[in-house]
């Protein structure tokens, strides 16, 4: 790990499964940088929590989580792949950002406003929080580049205001992260609704296709997934959302580009581009989902992954707080 490289952290909440969409968006972006930066991979099992969970699910899903990082080929021994609730510096420094925050500044977050109008939302104090202690997991690191989804870039805008606040106020102790949102383009849109993205907290499992569904579901799912009016397979977005989305996982997982398969369907109806979409997903999904039994099986090796990985992040995260709480006045621990 040398000192030049860019640091780059990231996590996904473990609420829920993990789809194609995480893939394209998130794991496959961070197994291609994972020999040119110095990187972090979180289980964001803290942020979890902000809505209700099932203990023995939520322990499951996290097992689920690390083995699917390591089947799809993020390598321990070059990334920090680690649980936030191991690393406790998390917790501390998102207090102490708490007390630097403005409530204004989250009343604005619109995940917020999103999240908490939905209809039958219990709503607590942790998931108005939520965004502080994004900022804490970010500046814990000195992060300079953050991937994430569109829907993150309010969230990291205040990292940014808060690492400038304080270091404003109390000296250079934060490095200030850029944001970095994929250019691939690629966002992966609801099979059941090509005007909304594929979420895993979307109440039709029709609408998305977990990394671990069977064959047999995939197909069904990509069969009835919704197109668009007409009978034309082209790469339109604006007037065939819903083809473009199959032809944009069709690309992205056979490898091939979109001019080619617009030629081979030349001719071709929704069906014949839906059941080829199916195929190269299971057949890009199948040698992944057997690294996974694999690995899911031995929890044990799981768990010592996750120890090295927090071990690392531990010393790193230290360092930050330690010189957090000197600027703040606390006293030394002699
Ligand atoms: N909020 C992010 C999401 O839902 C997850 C997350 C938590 C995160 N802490 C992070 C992402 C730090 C990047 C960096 O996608």
């Amino acid at each position: 790990m040398t000192a030049s490289r860019p640091i780059v952290l990231s996590g996904i909440q473990p609420s829920g499964q993990l789809l194609i969409s995480h893939f394209v968006g998130a794991m496959r972006n961070w197994v291609a940088m994972q020999d040119t930066h110095d990187s972090l991979f979180m289980l964001v099992d803290l942020h979890a929590i902000t809505v209700a969970q099932n203990p023995a699910e939520l322990r499951a899903r996290c097992y689920d989580f690390v083995a699917l990082y390591l089947a799809c080929g993020l390598d321990p021994q070059k990334n920090t792949i680690f649980a936030q609730s191991h690393v406790s510096a998390h917790a501390e420094l998102g207090w102490v950002l708490n007390c630097h925050t403005h409530m204004g500044e989250l009343e604005r977050m619109t995940q917020f406003k999103d999240k908490s109008t939905r209809a039958g939302a219990v709503i607590n104090v942790g998931l108005f929080d939520y965004p502080v202690l994004m900022a804490a997991d970010i500046l814990l690191y000195q992060a300079t580049h953050v991937p994430v989804g569109a829907d993150q870039k309010q969230h990291l805008e205040l990292t940014r205001d808060l690492a400038i606040r304080f270091n404003h106020q109390f000296g250079p102790i934060f490095t200030v992260p850029e944001p970095f949102i994929p250019e691939t383009g690629a966002r992966i849109m609801s099979l059941q609704d090509p005007g909304k993205k594929m979420s895993k907290s979307d109440p039709s499992a029709l609408s998305y296709i977990a990394l671990l569904d069977e064959p047999a579901t995939i197909l069904k799912k990509f069969k009835k997934a919704v197109t668009d009016s007409g009978s034309e397979i082209r790469f339109d977005p604006v007037e065939k959302p819903g083809v473009a989305n199959l032809l944009t996982l069709l690309s992205i997982f056979s490898g091939r580009a979109i001019p080619e398969w617009e030629q081979h369907f030349a001719g071709q109806g929704y069906g014949a581009l839906k059941v080829q979409t199916a195929e190269a997903v299971i057949a890009f999904l199948s040698p992944i989902q057997a690294r996974f039994a694999a690995l899911r099986a031995d929890e044990a090796a799981l768990d010592a992954i996750l120890a090295d990985g927090a071990a690392r992040a531990r010393v790193r995260a230290e360092q930050t707080l330690r010189r957090v709480y000197d600027a703040l006045g606390f006293l030394p621990r002699r």
